[in-house]
């Protein structure tokens, strides 16, 4: 029997233990998550110690005695959750947990000796002469209690999520300036973030939040004037009710009560906003948020899709990414419409244009622009990522959003309707003939193995019958020897401030004046996305230079061949495509067929939105239009130059199509074809890439690389296609871009050399 009796107060002792009523908790004391958990105020309304979070536990201030975990306060709030076995201390310089490395100290002050959970829900640490060396007060997380006060420069934070206390994405600002301003974090205190502002700006340097146990939230200045009241208060102030000011996971500020008599019950008193879709970056970029029913719920614009797949929280991208500049051909943009919403005003230019259709073809017609903010009386262009965005149904405006459409989706009404809007297109390009043209330049000084002869050239006559025909500027030599600084500088600055790349040819030979007038014109007249734009050209004496529009990002070569910021192996696809348009334009959609002759990653060059642009046309030839081939010299760079110009066979469009094959194949595997640093039997990549491909062990060409084993091996298939030493085995660009597109099987390569060793 006594033991028994021993046995039930040891329990009454354990249990009372748990969560100590201690207005003086001294140095030298210890909590743990599961026994002597937490130190009780004297009221035993609040508790400082371990509470649930997730599958662990986290330090902090809490209601205590309720059975819904209400927090007031964490610290280290972004810390993981702690195990069951850490130790909490209380030493003379901190609060320290045991045994967790790495993160010993939860609280720090210096010199602390005893410690109080105080009735208003302050934590406080004393020194041992009674000063207080650290509060809770000071350091608000997410809430506010009664008789906490916000000082001109603090700043609260919303939590992840309801059970998840670490720093979320929207904050409340008490600013110098007066105004109490809620923002999305991460953003500059500017109106253009701000979602709830108190209207107070310029009433104080020093306008604190104050809050009353009565529920009554207000301002006061620097002489404590009350110069606004959020709040009104007045509510019923009795022990049972407990008033908590809390900036929610969802952007909101709120006034709760808590009923303690009612298992502290909660309900909300009053709410900075009704409209959740209130706060900014609710919705992630390209994306906007609409209200359903009591909650929101954020949407893509028209062409994107949720970044992460079934996850919209984490914004939109685009389905084809390709829109970097208005395009006339396969894959025309088009703007779709948006209406009533509302977004972010980042527009770079805001055109005073009255008529929708005239809005949606200003932004078609800029490279710049992929977005445009239409509102009757202006349309204003902006540049992608779009934010903050939501449905107003009040607002008058038309969000345009550019995107391109593929001509290959068998849809026949899409069809018919693209064939209305290339007509707009078309006006449009009209319009910009020379518009956007960038803004630098650089200098690619070069030399040829073809030769030109020295043959002497009238210039005037030239002059005026070029820029007839293609509006092209002539350049004199020393002009561009200025611009240049002698060729030898890197980047230079022409007269007109617009940078261009001015590349020189040498030694230009017999083959002849008349072909190189010839092609400046054609090349001149050239217009597509995937081409690089010759803005210009110096005929001097002997001397032959091109003014190319300055590309930002180097060529292929340099984005390819550098170990570090290669692009992803969508970005790569992408570009591929990209170079596959600009050839099946050369090939097949120009009044003359061109056969660029020296496909090779350093011709094509990348602009600053790293769309691949074909350049150096010095050794193209042009076909007539009854004309599919032609006889020339060899011409192009080793290593990318079809067998046909060896053998002296006729040299068709399908000799591109070989260089094109090689140049995918550097582009799927990252390196170069020829590279002496690997072992011999795997220096040569078409040869490589046949044998890995026969053999299945695609793990060679691919590296460390993750890749999409299908996907790769698809491109693999293509690039072997394209290097066939038949060039009649070799297929069209339009069907090469097809195959890339993935919108028509493709059948197994044979080996590409196998007709050869036939022959
Ligand atoms: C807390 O206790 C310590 C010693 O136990 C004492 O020196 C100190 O004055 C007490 N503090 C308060 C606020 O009562
Ligand atoms: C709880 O803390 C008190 C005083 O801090 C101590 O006397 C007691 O032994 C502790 N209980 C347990 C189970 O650690
Ligand atoms: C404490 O618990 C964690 C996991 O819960 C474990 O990894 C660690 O070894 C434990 N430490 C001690 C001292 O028991
Ligand atoms: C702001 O005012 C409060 C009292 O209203 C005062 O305690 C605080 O020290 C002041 N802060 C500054 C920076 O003046
Ligand atoms: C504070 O507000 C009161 C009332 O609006 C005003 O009279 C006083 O000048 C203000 N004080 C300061 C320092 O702005
Ligand atoms: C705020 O409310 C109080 C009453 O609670 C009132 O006395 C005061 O004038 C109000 N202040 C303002 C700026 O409206
Ligand atoms: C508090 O909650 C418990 C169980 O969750 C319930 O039995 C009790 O009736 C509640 N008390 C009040 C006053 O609502
Ligand atoms: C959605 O994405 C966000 C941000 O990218 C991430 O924090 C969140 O955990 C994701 N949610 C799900 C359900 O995957
Ligand atoms: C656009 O393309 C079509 C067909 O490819 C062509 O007929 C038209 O001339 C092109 N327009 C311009 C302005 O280049
Ligand atoms: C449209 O936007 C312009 C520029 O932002 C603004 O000046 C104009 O008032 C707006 N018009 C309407 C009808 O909202």
């Amino acid at each position: 029997m006594p033991v028994m009796v021993f046995f039930v107060l040891a329990m009454a002792f354990v249990v009372a233990q748990a969560q100590q009523m201690q207005s003086n908790i001294s140095r030298g004391s210890s909590l743990t998550p599961t026994t002597n958990s937490s130190w009780l105020s004297r009221s035993g309304v609040y508790a400082f110690g371990f509470y649930k979070q997730g599958n662990g536990y986290a330090v902090g201030i809490f209601l205590a005695g309720i059975p819904q975990t209400t927090i007031v306060w964490t610290a280290k709030r972004d810390d993981p959750p702690l195990p069951t076995n850490v130790t909490l201390d209380f030493t003379s310089d901190g609060f320290s947990l045991k045994p967790t490395p790495g993160q010993s100290f939860v609280i720090e002050y210096t010199s602390g000796s005893s410690a109080s959970m105080l009735d208003s829900g302050n934590f406080v640490i004393y020194n041992a002469r009674q000063d207080i060396v650290w509060q809770s007060f000071e350091h608000p997380t997410d809430t506010l209690v009664p008789g906490q006060r916000l000082f001109a420069g603090d700043e609260m934070f919303s939590a992840k999520s309801e059970s998840d206390p670490s720093t979320g994405i929207f904050r409340l600002k008490m600013q110098a300036d007066g105004n109490l301003v809620q923002y999305p974090v991460n953003t500059p205190d500017t109106p253009a973030h701000a979602y709830y502002a108190s209207g107070t700006y310029g009433r104080g340097k020093n306008v604190t939040l104050n809050f009353g146990a009565d529920g009554h939230l207000y301002l006061l200045n620097d002489t404590s004037s009350n110069i606004k009241n959020i709040t009104d208060g007045g509510l019923p102030a009795d022990q049972a009710t407990i008033y908590l000011m809390r900036i929610d996971a969802d952007g909101i500020f709120r006034l709760y009560s808590h009923d303690l008599n009612h298992n502290g019950s909660k309900s909300i008193v009053w709410e900075s906003s009704k409209n959740k879709c209130d706060p900014k970056g609710i919705c992630r970029l390209n994306s906007y948020c609409v209200s359903v029913d009591l909650d929101v719920e954020c949407k893509c614009l028209p062409g994107f899709v949720s970044a992460n797949l079934g996850n919209k929280t984490s914004g939109c991208r685009r389905i084809i990414a390709d829109v970097c500049e208005y395009k006339n051909e396969t894959f025309p943009n088009t703007m779709e419409e948006l209406q009533s919403t509302i977004w972010e005003d980042s527009s770079y230019a805001d055109l005073p244009l009255s008529d929708r259709e005239a809005c949606k073809r200003a932004c078609l017609e800029d490279c710049n622009c992929e977005a445009a903010i239409f509102n009757g009386t202006s349309c204003r262009k902006q540049r992608l990522p779009l934010r903050y965005g939501r449905r107003d149904v009040g607002t008058p405006n038309l969000e345009l959003i550019k995107v391109a459409i593929s001509t290959t989706t068998p849809d026949t009404e899409k069809r018919s309707k693209r064939k209305g809007r290339t007509d707009i297109l078309i006006i449009g390009l009209s319009l910009t003939a020379f518009g956007s043209i960038l803004v630098a330049i650089s200098v690619v000084a070069f030399c040829k193995h073809n030769s030109w002869s020295y043959g002497r050239v009238n210039i005037p006559i030239l002059d005026s019958e070029l820029n007839e025909d293609i509006s092209l500027r002539p350049y004199t030599y020393e002009e561009l020897e200025k611009i240049t600084n002698n060729f030898t500088e890197e980047v230079g600055r022409g007269t007109s401030g617009i940078r261009v790349a001015v590349k020189r040819l040498e030694k230009v030979a017999a083959e002849g004046e008349k072909e190189f007038q010839t092609e400046l014109k054609v090349i001149g007249k050239t217009h597509h996305k995937n081409l690089v734009r010759l803005l210009g050209y110096c005929l001097d004496g002997p001397k032959r230079l091109l003014v190319y529009e300055y590309m930002s990002n180097g060529s292929l070569a340099d984005v390819l061949f550098t170990p570090d910021g290669k692009p992803s192996w969508e970005e790569r696809m992408r570009i591929a495509r990209n170079i596959a348009r600009g050839f099946l334009y050369l090939h097949e959609e120009c009044d003359t067929q061109i056969i660029h002759c020296d496909i090779k990653p350093q011709n094509i060059l990348m602009d600053e939105y790293m769309c691949p642009k074909i350049s150096d046309f010095g050794l193209a030839k042009l076909l007539k239009a009854d004309q599919s081939r032609t006889t020339t010299g060899f011409r192009g760079t080793r290593g990318y130059v079809a067998p046909e110009w060896h053998r002296k066979m006729p040299i068709t469009v399908k000799a591109d199509v070989y260089s094109f094959g090689v140049v995918l194949l550097e582009i799927i595997c990252c390196r170069r074809n020829v590279d002496w640093s690997l072992p011999d039997e795997e220096a040569i990549l078409d040869e490589l890439a046949y044998h890995c491909f026969e053999t299945g062990e695609l793990g060679k060409l691919v590296g460390e690389e993750e890749v999409n084993t299908r996907q790769f091996e698809r491109m693999l298939k293509v690039g072997l296609w394209c290097i066939q030493d038949e060039p009649s085995l070799r297929p069209s660009m339009k069907k090469v871009l097809l195959m890339l597109e993935g919108t028509v099987d493709i059948p197994i390569p044979p080996n590409p050399i196998s007709f050869l060793s036939t022959i």
